[in-house]
């Protein structure tokens, strides 16, 4: 077991200002908040405590060199108040990969598994009932150490916050086919969740944003003729009755939410290839009325369903489906989470 933590409660819960009937995504707050240090080689003893500012030296190298990582997981609530999450020890396993290729310190388990079950049970008031809503999870990691020199830091933080939320999108998105910018690089930090390879995706959305997409669907940075991830998603795609996504690599984040779809879909019989696609096999898919679905797919929007892309100053729409495979198994991986469902696979953890 971890390891002592250190607890100060909150004087007063601000749970009462909150309407958990409209949420928005990861902007309230619950109350607590787990902080740790690594400081002269080790890491202290974590603090659970009031989700307040957190105060660093203006050259801590954070703000200079960018080496921090994060996480997204969430907690559910079933009718009876079970409290569970689904597949922790892979965010922690993942945030330790990222940390190794920041050259940030790995966290150990107990540290990461029992502060983030203990700040559940603290702040278990938090964790949304209602359907389509569920607590964010934000688990980060970064340099607080000081100095201008260009090279890791000696001094870094663990925090997890956490914050009730609903849904990621409204609806169905736009998105657009990139051919210049890239999202990663081979031998580059791509498959790593560095805060910088979200960063570095505004500006090209910003692009497609001005011209009417509401997301980037990103393709490799050489030949910008495969396609990788959608936004900050994994993406699958449908021609005919095969889903298709792409293989990790380098580039590409091993996301949760995508390897849990590709057991289900063959558990749910559903015909699924993980392999390059090509983006003239999309559009010529598109043009011959292949191509059924596309979607994206993660732990904050879940399964994300694409209403049609846009491609070389020309825009594909998809078909509205009766019953698209999107549903299908956002209802299936959802049920699963939230214990509606049996779970063959072992996945969920109850708290
Ligand atoms: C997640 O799906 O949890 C992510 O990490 C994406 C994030 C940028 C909201």
């Amino acid at each position: 077991m971890a390891s002592n933590i250190e607890i100060k409660y909150i004087e007063k819960s601000t749970i009462d200002s909150v309407d958990f009937s409209n949420l928005p995504f990861g902007s309230v707050f619950s109350d607590h908040m787990l902080e740790c240090d690594f400081v002269n080689g080790e890491w202290k003893i974590p603090v659970i405590k009031p989700y307040t500012p957190i105060t660093l030296d203006p050259s801590s190298k954070i703000f200079h060199y960018g080496q921090s990582i994060f996480e997204g997981m969430k907690a559910y609530k079933d009718s009876d108040e079970n409290t569970m999450l689904f597949r922790p020890l892979e965010n922690f396993k993942r945030l330790n990969k990222s940390a190794e290729r920041l050259m940030i310190p790995a966290i150990p388990e107990a540290i990461f598994m029992d502060g983030l079950k203990k700040l559940l049970e603290i702040d278990n008031q938090w964790i949304p009932k209602n359907e389509g809503s569920s607590l964010y999870i934000r688990p980060f990691m970064f340099a607080s150490g000081n100095g201008f020199h260009a090279s890791p830091a000696n001094a870094y933080k663990f925090v997890i916050c956490t914050a009730p939320s609903g849904a990621y999108f409204a609806g169905k998105i736009k998105v657009l086919i990139e051919e210049k910018y890239a999202r990663a690089a081979n031998g580059g930090v791509g498959f790593a969740k560095a805060g910088g390879n979200y960063a570095a995706q505004f500006y090209p959305t910003q692009l497609a944003i001005e011209k009417g997409y509401n997301q980037v669907i990103w393709t490799d940075d050489n030949t910008h003729q495969y396609i990788e991830e959608a936004g900050a998603m994994n993406i699958f795609i449908r021609i005919n009755n095969t889903l298709i996504t792409s293989p990790t690599s380098d580039r590409i984040l091993d996301g949760v939410t995508r390897k849990s779809i590709i057991q289900m879909s063959k558990d749910l019989n559903i015909d699924i290839e993980v392999r390059k696609i090509s983006v003239s096999e999309v559009v010529a898919a598109a043009q011959n009325g292949s191509l059924k679905e596309m979607f994206g797919a993660g732990t904050a929007a879940v399964i994300s369903p694409i209403s049609g892309f846009g491609y070389q100053n020309k825009d594909y729409d998809l078909p509205e489906l009766t019953k698209p495979y999107a549903s299908l198994l956002k209802k299936a991986i959802t049920d699963l989470q939230t214990n509606k469902t049996e779970d063959p696979y072992g996945w969920r953890v109850m708290l």
